[in-house]
């Protein structure tokens, strides 16, 4: 929070953009005023549905209850394609750009239609009924959204896996949704690497009896085992079946989708997000937040495998009928010229991404930046974490050329959508603040006893008072610990577990989480399941793990542990431990740093002082301040000499 200062809104913008500020300040103070209205005439306007709602809202976070539209009937497929078909049926829905630059497919809301149809009928003739959970492991080709969909055709609700996560972490998300059914892929391509996601995910159904379809899209065509009676090749079943498929009618509070998330427990805990209201609030946040026009390029390079993925380049743009573009690579592949590339050759209007991918290409040097005609784009959104002043300036400065508004836009898996971002024609901007809350968004910053902290100027917890459409429902198979885990600390609020400056002009700035989860690139990842995955290696006693400055990654991982009398403790004993986390959790939970301790510093109580740990990781190495009630003081000398002999 070093520059204060205010960047202007563009020109362009300023005249065009569907939402000025006075538009914004006028309808955020109807929207807080009354939602239910509010929301009740956003619902009407921008939903079909099959049977209107008669309530618009029923909640009481004592007991986790949060009911939107609940007794209206509609499909999302029905909402996010058909009603596209007779005016836009031409229209891109899906431009695909895949891993080698140029390499493109385009699905028309047509063909869209008829592929998620075909996939509906697969999935129906492989028993999935309404309510069935399906889980999805695959790479970003079409064919992952059009799964999704025809789960939401049908009713089943669909639990996408990120293709970067392990066997261990498939088997686990799958035994708690209770998916039968999987649909997955030959292989992912990723730049220079090759996944191999069938034997993956071979691997992680190998001890779950109750899966009774695996079904393959051929991505590579690589030979890949496929288990009789069990494994079909989706594409293959898709064309032996009709290209038409009835829209479920469900209720609005019926289930669209799972997706697990990391919390401070060993145990990731499945988000659940409902139709209506989930549907309703990616769309109109998309709608405004990337000011989205008619006929606009629209890029989220995130992966379907977050949140964002769902949100924003399945939901919500499909809802306004708009083109997603969707890219199976990375941002340095081959080069980091490859955004601007992309940018150039589909005149891309919004490109929306994180602050990690920000800095890696950033890096890069600005010649394979300029090097590409990027005068298309209008919109640059960033999310996932907060983004350092010096990526938001290079984002604005150098790629946008000042051109374009920046949208820093905080949220949550929870949260379904965006609660606090700049609106590009309304928000003048600063470097590394979300600025101002969406329509219908009540944020309050609270102190350590709960007390809502009036008036600009103050720090403290972020919560949101009342609820929005947008947000989760329950934690999937455990309604307890999605009151514990949001409700609880701060009564009548939802606690997002970030702390949060509101400035002197009432701008929020989110300083990060504010419990054991850490942020590595953008994603989410719990101390605890980190620390577990670290002692199953059997190379550990016991493991703490924290966050430390990463220049790219935002934080990096750095774990101290505390080896068996068999460990050897040399780089051997770090591979197995690294090769362990990979096992149980994926690449991205690779440590930056592993460090063998004699001791972890305790208090007397047992609790880990982990706040003693973040400063050794940061490069601290003395004045820890009062460490009298630790169990053993002198632990914390013996951690920052081996920390500092680690360094060299
Ligand atoms: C956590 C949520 C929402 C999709 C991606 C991450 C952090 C997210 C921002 C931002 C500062 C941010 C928060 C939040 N975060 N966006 N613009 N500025 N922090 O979703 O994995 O559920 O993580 O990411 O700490 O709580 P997620």
């Amino acid at each position: 929070m070093t520059d204060t200062t205010r960047y202007p809104i563009p020109e362009a913008l300023k005249k065009e953009a569907k939402i000025s500020n006075d538009l914004y300040l006028e309808r955020y103070a109807k929207s807080v005023e009354d939602p239910e209205a509010f929301w009740s005439e956003e619902a009407k306007n921008r939903l079909l549905w099959r049977e209107p709602f008669q309530e618009v809202l029923k909640w009481d976070y004592e007991s986790g209850v949060i009911e939107w539209f609940k007794g209206g009937k509609l499909n999302v497929t029905e909402n996010c394609i058909d009603r596209h078909l007779e005016k836009d049926g031409d229209r891109i829905a899906i431009l695909w750009e895949g891993n080698e630059p140029g390499e493109v497919r385009t699905i028309s809301y047509r063909e869209l239609y008829e592929q998620v149809c075909r996939m509906a009928n697969v999935l129906k003739k492989h028993n999935v009924k309404k309510g069935d959970r399906v889980a999805i492991y695959m790479p970003m080709v079409p064919e992952l959204a059009m799964a999704m969909l025809a789960c939401a055709r049908i009713g089943a609700v669909h639990s996408v896996i990120f293709a970067g996560f392990s066997s261990d972490a498939i088997r686990d998300r799958m035994e708690d949704a209770g998916a039968r059914v999987l649909l997955t892929a030959d292989e992912g391509l990723r730049g220079k690497k090759t996944v191999a996601l069938k034997e993956i995910a071979d691997k992680g159904v190998a001890s779950l009896d109750f899966v009774t379809s695996v079904l393959v899209h051929k991505r590579t065509g690589a030979e890949v085992s496929m288990q009789e009676g069990r494994d079909y090749y989706l594409d293959e079943e898709m064309k032996s079946v009709e290209n038409t498929c009835p829209a479920v009618t469900m209720d609005a509070e019926d289930p669209l989708f799972i997706l697990y998330t990391s919390g401070s427990t060993g145990k990731p805990k499945g988000v659940l997000h409902t139709t209506a209201g989930y549907l309703l609030y990616t769309g109109i946040t998309h709608e405004y937040v990337f000011d989205y026009r008619k006929g606009d390029i629209y890029f989220c390079a995130a992966d379907i495998g977050w949140i964002t993925g769902h949100s924003y380049i399945v939901y919500g743009p499909l809802l306004n009928g708009a083109t997603t573009l969707m890219f199976e690579s990375i941002p340095t592949y081959p080069d980091s010229g490859r955004y601007w590339d992309i940018v150039e050759r589909h005149n891309v209007n919004v490109l929306y991404t994180a602050p990690t991918a920000i800095r890696a290409i950033a890096k890069d040097g600005d010649a394979l930046v300029e090097k590409y005609d990027r005068s298309s784009l209008r919109i640059l959104g960033t999310v996932g974490e907060p983004i350092n002043e010096d990526a938001w300036k290079w984002y604005y400065e150098e790629v946008g050329k000042k051109q374009c508004a920046i949208v820093d836009t905080w949220w949550q898996t929870e949260t379904g959508g965006i609660l606090i971002t700049p609106l590009p024609g309304a928000t003048e901007t600063k470097p590394g603040s979300a600025t101002r809350p969406f329509f219908g968004v009540q944020p309050c910053i609270v102190d350590e006893q709960g007390k809502e902290l009036e008036g600009n100027d103050v720090k403290g917890y972020l919560c949101i008072k009342h609820p929005w459409p947008g947000q989760m429902r329950t934690v999937y198979g455990d309604h307890d610990r999605f009151i514990q885990t949001y409700f609880s600390r701060f009564k009548g609020k939802y606690f997002t577990g970030d702390a949060c400056i509101r400035d002197a002009d009432g701008y929020y700035w989110i300083t990060g989480r504010v419990d054991d989860v850490l942020n590595v690139s953008g994603h989410r990842l719990g101390t605890a399941e980190v620390e577990s995955a670290i002692v199953h290696s059997g190379e550990v006693a016991e493991a703490a793990v924290v966050g430390m400055p990463h220049d790219i990654k935002g934080t990096g991982i750095y774990a101290y542990c505390i080896a068996t009398d068999a460990c050897t403790q040399d780089d051997a004993a770090v591979q197995k431990i690294k090769d362990a986390i990979r096992a149980s959790i994926g690449p991205i939970a690779t440590p930056d740093v592993i460090q063998f301790v004699p001791g972890l510093p305790k208090t007397r109580s047992g609790k880990i002082m982990r706040r003693i740990l973040r400063e050794i990781a940061k490069g601290q190495m003395d004045g820890f301040g009062d460490t009298t009630t630790l169990a053993d003081p002198d632990v914390v000398e013996q951690i920052a000499s081996g920390a500092k002999e680690l360094r060299g």
